[in-house]
């Protein structure tokens, strides 16, 4: 598959913007309005107790802002974050390492924790109940396993698959926050505060524009706004209006809808070689060459939730709506 204009995966360019506009503290955090609520009590309760928050699951789609969540967790509490991710730690050792160098408090966030191996996992368990770790020391018949305490810390987990997180994990998380979509307005004002941070000139409808065709997600709405941005320096005299929004968005071929050209091509595949569906997934994703797992986390969540695709017991259909979005005429 070609790659995204607008992939969802995380660039170098995106860790440097996204490390400037990520707001630090929750009051300054825009959207996720029943998580934001939700993580406010829990907060100011830890805090009143003087004990580190429980630990924290953060599951949804990319880009909607679980590792900024874990961020204003530590600066709400004030304590350090420790960043890792489930593929980053190959070892039982690795993650006893990470833990035992924790300092009372922390947070420990691990991205795409449904990736961590078993054994990995098995040392997470003692740890994150008891906050202690059981090592082995000795070999054969003289081997014995000793209990190392570890300073109190809270684990932020994120991951796109909440699905494939074994329940034993699962269970051991006290706060589990599904993040949503954001509506237009709140990328609205994600945008005119990210423009604010970068020194842009936007008019609220530019910003409008640009809300609309982010798909729900901040880090593409900062990211846009970066190209836009280009364009209104070079080709407009550097405000970014509605036109100069249209007119990038346009080149950049994100529709109005939101739609890049991997959403088309799922669509269009699916109603030109499967006759809109029903197929099923592994051969929809085969006949796009995509790997099955990202089609289901990445791409269809947008497409579901905005009724372009629906889940059936047979596969996934394509709507009515696809048909005209695209243009086609409705053939079933
Ligand atoms: N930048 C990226 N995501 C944000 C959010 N949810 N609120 C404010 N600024 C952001």
């Amino acid at each position: 598959m070609e790659k995204r204009i607008i992939s969802t995966e995380l660039t170098e360019e995106d860790v440097k913007i996204e490390s400037n506009l990520r707001p630090q503290l929750l009051a300054d955090y825009i959207g996720q309005a029943k998580a934001k609520e939700n993580l406010k009590v829990y907060i100011e309760a830890a805090k009143a107790r003087q004990e580190p928050l429980d630990h924290v699951l953060f599951y949804g789609p990319p880009g909607l802002g679980k590792t900024t969540l874990a961020g204003i967790i530590a600066n709400e509490m004030g304590v350090n974050m420790k960043i890792t991710s489930g593929p980053a730690i190959e070892k039982p050792g690795e993650i006893a390492a990470v833990l035992n160098n924790l300092q009372e408090g922390d947070v420990l966030f691990v991205d795409e924790i449904h990736r961590l191996n078993r054994q990995v996992e098995e040392v997470l368990y003692p740890a994150m109940e008891d906050f202690a770790i059981d090592v082995m020391i000795g070999k054969g018949a003289s081997a014995r396993s000793i209990r190392l305490d570890l300073p109190k810390f809270t684990l932020v987990g994120a991951t796109t698959r909440a699905g494939l997180l074994t329940a034993p994990l699962r269970d051991r998380f006290g706060v589990v926050h599904r993040l949503e979509f954001y509506t237009p307005k709140e990328l609205k004002t994600i945008i005119m505060r990210s423009a604010g941070v970068l020194g842009v000139s936007i008019e609220e409808e530019g910003a409008m524009e640009l809300a609309r065709r982010s798909r729900g997600t901040p880090r593409l709405a900062n990211r846009l706004l970066k190209r836009v941005r280009d364009f209104a320096q070079v080709k407009y005299d550097g405000v970014i209006t509605k036109e100069v929004a249209v007119f990038a968005l346009d080149l950049l071929e994100v529709d109005r809808l939101g739609l890049d050209n991997s959403d088309r091509l799922i669509l269009t595949t699916m109603i030109h070689k499967f006759q809109g569906g029903p197929v099923g997934l592994d051969t929809l994703a085969a006949a796009i060459g995509e790997d099955a797992g990202t089609l289901e986390d990445v791409y269809e969540p947008y497409l579901i939730m905005n009724g372009f695709l629906k889940r059936t017991p047979r596969g996934r259909q394509v709507t009515e709506l696809a048909y005209t979005h695209l243009g086609l005429p409705v053939t079933k």
